[in-house]
């Protein structure tokens, strides 16, 4: 199933996303002996395709993914199209045999996630989901602390994501208002990586109350939620995602987690500094982002030793969720995060949906 010699890639949207993603992959070929390289972009928009395809050597420019789906010299694609147009593009990907990275949500509904799922399974490609939140140095550094058992019971979890309304500035896309090309709004598009974190930090959570708001987006496209969660575990959180009107103020998150013997928390989701009190201590002691850095790549390095040439690059997460799926093409590992993490997501913000439509709380299935 893996890819032998260079990986050939086709990037299909050239947008935002698909040009991060295509730097990503130079990182990794400029450290592993060019052993991946976009051979083709595909992107509705002329000067987009062409422009991102010409930070490549020979690579081709194309209007249509079914140009980069029916070359049989591409070995796996990236999906970085409107979260809308994902749907039938990787199902006739893994119908001809590529191997496929679809960034995150995966689709309009969860049940068109699954039958991506299902695609992706009948034709036994690797996938994997963008999820990239879970390669966040601090997030794997807190989920490290509430790992040891001196910590305690685990008592409850706070969490604010925020972000400029995603239309403009390094978002300026259209389709982020439009409600057919979107699978929603802050939710879905934007917290989906908090639902998808906040389980994978401190496992499944059991149900979900929530609330929505529509004050500048089409209908459809909420732009706050107010969710109340309850850990399998016992335990419970809260999620506030919002967008607002503040062009200058970047996306971030805050969390802050209680256990028994431990109070952590973290304004910054990537590189921290994280502070954090235990016990009897009456100090707030904090752990610089170099520290968090150095702990990451300790953890990062013991799970992942094929990941070793990549550590110049393990403050950047889109870089290391690339790596992950290059080495997974190369058979070096698996695909991670699975694409069934991007189903399963969905669906738990689907039923933070349905809790909101229906003014209950609602059971998620794990
Ligand atoms: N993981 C993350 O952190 C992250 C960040 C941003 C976006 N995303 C996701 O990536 C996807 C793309 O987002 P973006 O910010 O890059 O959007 P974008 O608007 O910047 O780029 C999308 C590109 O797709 C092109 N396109 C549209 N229809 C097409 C088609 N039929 N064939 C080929 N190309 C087509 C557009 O012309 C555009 O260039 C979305 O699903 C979004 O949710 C994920």
């Amino acid at each position: 199933m893996s890819v032998e010699g260079v990986i050939r890639v086709g990037i299909i949207g050239a947008g935002l996303i698909g040009q991060v993603h295509s730097r990503m992959l130079r990182l990794i070929a400029d450290r592993t002996e060019q052993s991946v390289r976009v051979v083709a972009v595909a992107d509705v928009v002329p000067s987009a395709a062409q422009a991102l395809a010409s930070r490549w050597q020979d690579a081709r420019a194309v209007a249509l993914a079914e140009e980069i789906i029916g070359d049989p010299a591409i070995d796996a694609v990236w999906i970085c199209m409107p979260t809308a147009m994902h749907r039938e593009v990787c199902i006739a990907a893994a119908r001809a045999g590529k191997h496929i990275f679809c960034e995150k949500p995966l689709a309009m509904t969860t049940a068109h996630a699954s039958e991506m799922a299902a695609a992706i399974e009948s034709a036994g490609v690797l996938a994997q989901v963008g999820l990239v939140m879970r390669l966040s140095p601090a997030y794997t550094v807190i989920k490290s602390m509430f790992a040891d058992p001196c910590v305690g019971r685990m008592l409850a979890i706070m969490m604010r994501d925020d972000q400029d309304f995603p239309t403009r500035g390094v978002h300026a896309s259209a389709w982020r208002n439009d409600p057919s090309l979107t699978a929603g709004g802050t939710l879905i598009e934007h917290s989906v990586h908090d639902f998808d974190i906040l389980r994978w930090m401190f496992g499944p959570i059991a149900r979900v109350s929530c609330v929505t708001r529509n004050l500048n987006g089409a209908n459809g496209v909420e732009d706050s939620g107010a969710i109340e969660m309850e850990f399998a575990g016992g335990f419970h959180g809260q999620l506030t995602s919002v967008w607002h009107r503040m062009l200058g103020r970047p996306s971030n998150r805050r969390l802050e987690v209680f256990a028994e013997n431990l109070f952590v928390a973290s304004d910054y989701d990537t590189l921290g500094p994280i502070v954090f009190q235990r016990g009897e201590s009456a100090d707030l002691e904090t752990i610089e982002p170099d520290e968090v850095m150095r702990r990451f790549s300790e953890i990062l390095l013991d799970e992942r030793p094929y990941l070793a040439p990549m550590k110049d690059c393990f403050a950047i997460p889109y870089a290391i969720e690339n790596a992950i799926f290059v080495a997974a093409l190369k058979g070096e590992c698996i695909p991670d995060p699975p694409f069934a993490a991007g189903v399963s997501v969905q669906a738990m913000v689907e039923s933070a949906y349905e809790s909101a439509r229906t003014r209950r709380t609602v059971e998620i299935e794990n």
